[in-house]
């Protein structure tokens, strides 16, 4: 299967600037080579250009950057529908907002091939606000109420399909707003929260996930947030929160990810490479994608293991 990078280096759907950067230090990190080193065809389509759109509104006036962020989202859904059909897409972000359209752009692909579309976010925050919710503006804690078809997007092209509660894993989680919460506990979508994988370890709660979705015979889009790792490893995000995924947790995570076979597409979100350290961060999320990609991060002088 052809790996098919897709940079895309929005910084519209928050505050803090540097999230351009994301894509230029995926790349220089080396992603392009592992891919190449794992075996894989490797296709850069380079960094996606917004598309023009007609001026949107929205009546909540602490959003910001609508239409840069409607434009993205546009060209997004376009370049991951394409690349859907030549092979596995990666999304170079980029803030998380950039979700809004890759994850649209896979969802029309599946739906056009006659399969349901799941999503696992690996993230400490559940980005479940609408832009009619959100109060800090940034439109990049709202894909996955645009994914779970929330009404408040009168802004964006209505998502194909909507997913239901059950396609949706959220794991990781521990900084939930109080509207996010509101709509939350009123669905069933699978929320893996800290509490959980403290009380469980990641492996069962994972496991229960991943089997609902190869007993439906589904397509799994994987969006991981640098945040969703703990900040004294990743350090290069504007919105750490303490008590993340480990380096062990977070590599079990993608070994049990490819060895499942699941994973269709993947995004890649919210590295600012100027909060980083020497590049540490960078290297991580490429390291982790490798992992997601086979390469073994610890040897294993064992046969139980494949
Ligand atoms: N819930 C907060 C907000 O809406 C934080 C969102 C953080 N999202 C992210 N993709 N890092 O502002
Ligand atoms: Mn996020
Ligand atoms: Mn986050
Ligand atoms: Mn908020």
């Amino acid at each position: 299967k052809t790996c098919i990078l897709i940079g895309a280096p929005i910084d519209d759907g928050q505050k803090r600037p540097g999230c351009l950067m994301g894509p230029a230090a995926y790349r220089v990190a080396g992603l392009a080579s592992m891919l190449g080193e794992l075996g894989y065809p490797v296709e850069d389509r380079g960094d996606v250009a917004p598309h023009a759109v007609e001026p949107g509104n929205c009546a909540n006036p602490a959003v910001h950057s609508l239409d840069a962020v409607r434009a993205w989202s546009a060209s997004l859904a376009e370049a991951g529908k394409a690349a859907m059909q030549d092979g596995f897409p990666i999304f170079l972000g980029g803030d998380h907002s950039l979700s809004l359209g890759s994850v649209a752009g896979v969802t029309s692909h599946a739906m056009e091939i006659g399969r349901p579309q799941f999503l696992l976010w690996l993230d400490a925050h559940t980005d479940f606000h609408t832009p009619m919710t959100t109060q800090s503006g940034n439109l990049h804690g709202t894909p996955v109420a645009y994914i779970a078809g929330r009404d408040g997007f009168d802004a964006f092209p209505p998502f194909p399909a909507p997913l239901p509660a059950e396609n949706i894993c959220l794991f990781g989680i521990r900084s939930v707003d109080s509207q996010e919460h509101a709509a939350l506990i009123e669905r069933d979508i699978a929320i893996k929260d800290m509490r959980v994988l403290d009380e469980h370890g990641i492996v069962a709660p994972l496991r229960g996930f991943l089997d609902r979705v190869k007993a439906a015979g589904g397509m799994l889009h994987v969006s991981l947030d640098v945040d969703f790792l703990d900040p004294t490893i990743a350090p290069a995000v504007g919105t750490t929160v303490p008590g993340g995924a480990t380096f062990r947790e977070a590599h079990l995570v993608m070994e049990m990810l490819h060895e499942t076979g699941l994973v269709t597409s993947l995004d890649l979100v919210e590295l600012n490479p100027f909060l980083d350290e020497r590049g540490r961060t960078a290297r991580l999320m490429v390291d982790l994608t490798a992992s997601l990609m086979g390469r073994k991060v610890f040897d294993r002088p064992t046969r139980s293991y494949a």
